[in-house]
């Protein structure tokens, strides 16, 4: 175990580090940014289906189902379809409306998840064309749909997902892309700069990593708190309501995501000296009004992290720590602003010590219902 684990502590750690190279994976062969072209064989073949559904439906839990949300932004952003993000869970028991035109995205890193593969089979019985985004190659799900992309983020160990997020987001990004351009829906020249900015992605995670030691210091500071809160708007709400799951699900203590605009309907009831607040307040991406949003917890003395954007001194000034990542598009941020949420979560269930490959209670795929 430990020489797979290559040196790092724990595999969760070590899966953190790996994304730059995950990410790349991901888009390698698929990606091609010289000419200009996005190449994937399982939305190709059937990007009439893609051209003709009227929505597309996302099923996922956990983790994945954050990844769901990014895409939902994301896909409606560039190509203009209408995306619902279901909790798959939900989605199988409730009874869905669900049309021959639509399409259903299964989102899953193991894909064994008991409930994802339940709504599967249900899209399918209602004529649903029914896309995989696995990480596990011959795994159940990948299987059972009609088509769909690997993420090729290598084995996750660790329960508590990091590199299968990210990836999923790189995968869904790319069929958002290729279907904003069959749909031509968005220009040549942006298409062009989005694969340009998306091969800087790997770089740009691997300069968000380097604020490693930093988050470290944080996490000593706050890693007796009881509470914490998770703060994003738009792409960076899901980034939140992740950064929040993943400190639960490690260090045990509760945290809540929340878009920063809602924060006001309630969680500011919370807000007092004890209470520390990430707040993800990346340049492009209502910085004005995330910023207005951190004045707020400022006045009522909460504590303040801010993720920004490097160079960002707004915030810097508001903020009681602030960890930078790189510039990029607003699309992209979710990539980049997910790495200091993944290493702070990290740092303080080791600070608590903390089984954070092993969590208590959770299993890395959930097989039953
Ligand atoms: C479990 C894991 C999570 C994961 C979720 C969905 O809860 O602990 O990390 O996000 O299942 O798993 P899947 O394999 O379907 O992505």
């Amino acid at each position: 175990e430990e020489i797979e684990k290559g040196g790092y502590d724990h595999f969760m750690l070590k899966e953190i580090y790996e994304q730059p190279q995950a990410i790349k994976d991901t888009f390698r062969g698929r990606m091609l940014p010289d000419q200009g072209i996005i190449k994937m064989a399982g939305i190709d073949e059937h990007m009439n289906k893609f051209l003709n559904a009227k929505r597309i439906i996302i099923v996922a839990c956990g983790t994945s189902w954050h990844a769901g949300l990014v895409a939902e932004y994301i896909i409606e952003e560039l190509a203009r379809v209408p995306v619902e993000v279901e909790y798959a869970s939900e989605f199988r028991y409730r009874n869905p409306i669900i049309d021959k035109d639509d399409i259903l995205i299964a989102i899953s890193q193991s894909g064994e998840t008991a409930d994802t593969m339940a709504a599967i089979k249900l899209a399918k019985e209602n004529g649903a064309f029914v896309f995989g985004v696995c990480n596990v190659v011959g795994s159940s799900i990948s299987r059972e749909a009609h088509a769909g992309a690997y993420t090729h983020a290598g084995p996750e160990i660790g329960v508590a997902s990091t590199k299968a997020f990210t990836t999923q987001i790189t995968v869904l990004t790319l069929i958002a892309l290729q279907l904003a351009k069959k749909k031509g829906a968005i220009s040549r020249s942006k298409f062009h700069e989005y694969l340009v900015e998306l091969d800087s992605i790997p770089n740009k995670v691997k300069k968000a990593l380097e604020s490693n030691d930093l988050i470290e210091q944080i996490a000593h500071v706050y890693k007796d708190a009881k509470n914490c809160l998770y703060l994003g708007r738009g792409f960076n709400f899901p980034v939140a309501l992740e950064g929040a799951l993943k400190l639960k699900e490690i260090s045990y203590i509760h945290a809540e995501g929340y878009p920063a605009a809602e924060m006001k309907h309630g969680p500011i009831a919370l807000i007092d000296e004890q209470m520390p607040v990430v707040v993800i307040a990346t340049r492009k991406g209502h910085y004005e009004k995330v910023v207005s949003n951190i004045q707020e917890i400022k006045s009522r003395e909460g504590k303040i992290i801010g993720i920004v954007t490097e160079g960002d001194v707004d915030v810097r000034d508001l903020a009681d720590h602030v960890i930078e990542v790189p510039d990029t598009l607003e699309c992209l941020t979710p990539l980049l602003t997910t790495i200091p949420l993944q290493l702070l979560s990290y740092h303080i269930a080791i600070a608590l010590d903390r089984n954070v490959d092993q969590p208590r209670n959770l299993a890395k795929s959930v097989t039953v219902e």
